[in-house]
Parts: structure tokens; sequence; C-alpha cells
């Protein structure tokens, strides 16, 4: 396979379905290339690492959509995503993102580990013998843990849980009108459940995330309008991804029932094997930049100004050269440190919640269900960015 046909693959159906030997023979092609459409892609993981650091690139802005698309804002999906930190460049970012660091603390993290194993022995005792993970588990644990941190009640969970899907559709490069008239139908709904429950956190605070942000807001200087578009950015940002990395990590388990049966033994080897997980097959695939200008790369030449640049997570997660033998599922490796998360100034805020989300999971999963094992044929989710199952029907044993 030439490289551009095998990133052309990358977008049909059938090469979205395993991108794995496209990305070899585009990682064997170049570290860095243009593409013929005159966009940029990045395959190695050196350079992802570096690019990922590099705080003279710029992600796409509020401005930069102005000059391109004109009504934008009126996509309330679009818009929430857009004038969150994540499509923020400094100094609103560094502002932005300092505000929602300094209360989604590591500590308010790890003080969750036993709502999160509370909510996973409760859904895995609710387990049919015959279900669908997916919708049994994968997405009810994510969507109730940040509903807890956010002091969401349980009764508007599943509500949230449709809203948050359809609003992830926005993060796809690709995507028909009706999912995109469906975005913003749920970013308008998201919109006004946060200005509720803001102006509620407000009259009466609680030990809650919202609350905190509410709290600290006039401090950190974090506007009305960026702390409801943080709210709504922290439930779907966290939300479909770990359930990708819940759906996916249970497949690979049950792939390999020999690695299964050492973490059912030993609860302690769950860092390493979800950082593995991660680095196997990354629930988010891909990330952009642009060049502010000209960017040296040394012995990879030179990026002009102006330029985009794709940076392909799930490609440098396979590197050969950062990992031997990289298609092996191997969590003994030594220093795992995938780019599933990103890297530098926009490095996941959620890592540390994810990660403690399925290190609690699969070693309850293995223990409470001994006979876990696939009982039909998996389908995986026809997109690019985010990348997981639609459906993956389980036997509970
Ligand atoms: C396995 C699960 C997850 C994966 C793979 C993941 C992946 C990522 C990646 C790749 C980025 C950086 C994008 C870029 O640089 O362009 C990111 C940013 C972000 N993630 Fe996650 N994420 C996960 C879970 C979460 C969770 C649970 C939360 C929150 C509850 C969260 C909140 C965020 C936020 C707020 C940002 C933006 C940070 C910034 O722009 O400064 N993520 N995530």
């Amino acid at each position: 396979m030439d490289h551009e046909s095998a990133l052309m693959s990358l977008f049909q159906p059938e090469g979205r379905l395993d991108p794995y030997p496209a990305y070899d023979a585009i990682r064997e092609h170049a570290g860095i290339f243009q593409a013929l459409d005159g966009r940029w892609f990045v395959t190695t993981h050196a350079l992802t690492s570096r690019l990922l650091r590099d705080s003279s690139l710029r992600v796409a802005d509020a401005a930069d959509y102005d000059r391109t698309w004109a009504d934008w804002r009126e996509n309330r999906g679009v818009a929430s995503v857009v004038l969150s930190m994540l499509q923020t460049n400094p100094p609103d970012h560094t502002r932005v993102r300092r505000a929602a660091a300094a209360t989604f603390t590591a500590r308010r993290v790890a003080a969750l580990r036993d709502v999160i194993a509370a909510q996973v022995e409760e859904l895995i005792e609710a387990l049919p013998a015959r279900t669908e993970f997916m919708n049994a588990f994968a997405y009810p644990l994510p969507i109730g843990v940040i509903c807890a941190l956010l002091g969401i009640p349980e009764a508007d969970r599943p509500w949230f849980r449709q809203r948050a899907a359809d609003l992830t559709v926005v993060l796809e490069p690709i995507s028909t009108e009706e999912e995109m008239h469906r975005a913003d139908l749920a970013g308008r709904d998201l919109e006004d459940y946060f200005i509720g429950l803001i102006a509620d956190r407000q009259r009466a605070p609680r030990e809650d995330l919202t609350s905190a942000l509410v709290a600290t807001a006039g401090d950190t200087g974090l506007t009305g309008a960026e702390l409801l578009a943080n709210l709504v950015l922290l439930l779907v940002a966290g939300f479909e991804t770990t359930t990708n990395l819940l759906g996916t990590g249970l497949r690979i388990l049950l792939d390999h029932p020999e690695q299964a049966d050492r973490l059912r033994a030993d609860a302690d080897l769950a860092p390493a094997f979800v950082e593995e997980m991660l680095r196997y097959d990354s629930p988010v695939q891909l990330t952009s930049r642009f060049t502010a200008g000209p960017v040296d790369l040394g012995d990879d030449g030179q990026i002009p100004g102006g330029e985009m640049l794709t940076l392909l997570l799930g490609s440098a997660n396979r590197d050969p050269a950062r990992y031997p033998d990289p298609h092996r599922f191997d969590p003994d490796r030594p220093s795992i440190q995938p780019v599933s998360f990103g890297g530098g100034a926009h490095y996941c805020l959620g890592a540390p919640l994810a990660r403690l989300e399925a290190q609690v999971a699969f070693p309850l999963l293995l223990t409470m269900l001994p006979g876990l094992s696939l009982a039909g044929p998996a389908e995986r989710r026809d997109r690019l960015v985010l990348r997981g199952y639609a459906t993956l029907p389980v036997s509970t044993g």
C-alpha cells in the first residue's frame, strides 16, 4: 500500500475499521509529510511528542472559525466545544486551564475511588447473563462518575448520556447534516441545564466540582461564557473517550485470557494494563494543530507557517522505534507513556480520572465475573477520531 492510498483509506469506513496497517504504511513513508491536499500528517512517536509540546503551535480557536465559517456560533454544539479550553490559545487558555486545574485536582479525583468502585459493583450486579457491554457498562460508568463529580442528580444521567453522545460528533472531521443538527440541539439543552445548575450552586454551594468552579470564578477570572462552555466540555470530553477505553480494554482482555488471568490475580497490575490498553488501541486517534511561524525539525526538515498538522496519535503509539513489536499487547513493556491523552499545554485534564475508572473497573469485572466472555460478533463504531465499539455482546458467565 503506498502512503497516499493508505492515508485515503483512513477516511473510508473499511480503513477506519482497522487503521493500523495504514498507519504502518504512512509511518514507513515518513515521520512527517504533506499530503496531496496540502495537510501535513505526523506519524512517529518522537515527532508527535515533540510537536504536542511545541508552544509555538496553536489549536483552531474562535477567531479561526470566524474566518472560515461565519455563523458557527449558531450551532451550539460546535460553539460549546470551540469556546472551551480545548480550542483556546494563550493567554486565554492559560487562564482558563489554571482555573479548571485548581478545582479539578488530583485530590478530588483520588477521593472518587470509592464512588467509582460502588458504581462499578452496582453495574456489574445488575448485568444479566447475556448483555451488551457498551450499553450496560461502558456508557453508564463514565456518565455516572462525571455526573457525581459535577453534582448532577442521578435521575438526570440518562438524559445527559444521550445529549453527550449527540454532541461528541463535532469532534469528528466529517459528519452529516443530521448529526450536526442533533449536536446543535444537544448543545442548547446542555447549556440550558448548566445555566440552571450554575445559578443553583451560586445560591446554595455543595461539595461538587460545579460549586468549586462557580465559587472561584471571580478570583480566577473565568467569565460566565467560559464557565458554561467548560462545564459542557468536562461532560463530553470524559464521556465517550472513557467509554471507549472500557469497551476496547475489555475486548483486549477477552482476546488475551492469559493476561486477564494475571490481572484477575493481582489488581496492582491495573495501572500497567490500562497504560498498555491506551497505547494499543487509543480511544482518541488524532488531534490537530496549526503552525504560527516556521517550525524547524532538524533532520526531519521544516514546516512553513500557517499549515495544518494532523497528529496521528494512534500511529505514534504503534511506532516500532519507540515500542518494539508494537502490535503486541504487552503490559510488561518498560515506560509505556502513550500519547493517547495528548501532551503539552492541552494534555488531558481528565487523564487521572479516566485512568482511575479503568483501573478500578477491570479488576472488579474480572474477579466478580470470572466467566466473562464474548457472546457474539462485536461491531466497531464508524468513527475516525473517537475509536471504540458500537456493540460488544458478552456472556457474564
Ligand atoms: C480514556 C479517556 C480519555 C482520553 C483518551 C482523552 C484524551 C484527550 C486528549 C487526546 C486531549 C488533548 C487534545 C489535544 O491536545 O488536542 C484531551 C483533552 C482534554 N480532556 Fe481528555 N481524554 C479522556 C478522558 C477525559 C476525562 C474523563 C475528562 C474530564 C472529566 C477529560 C477532559 C479533558 C479536557 C478538559 C481536555 C482539554 C484540556 C485543554 O485543552 O487544556 N478527558 N483529552
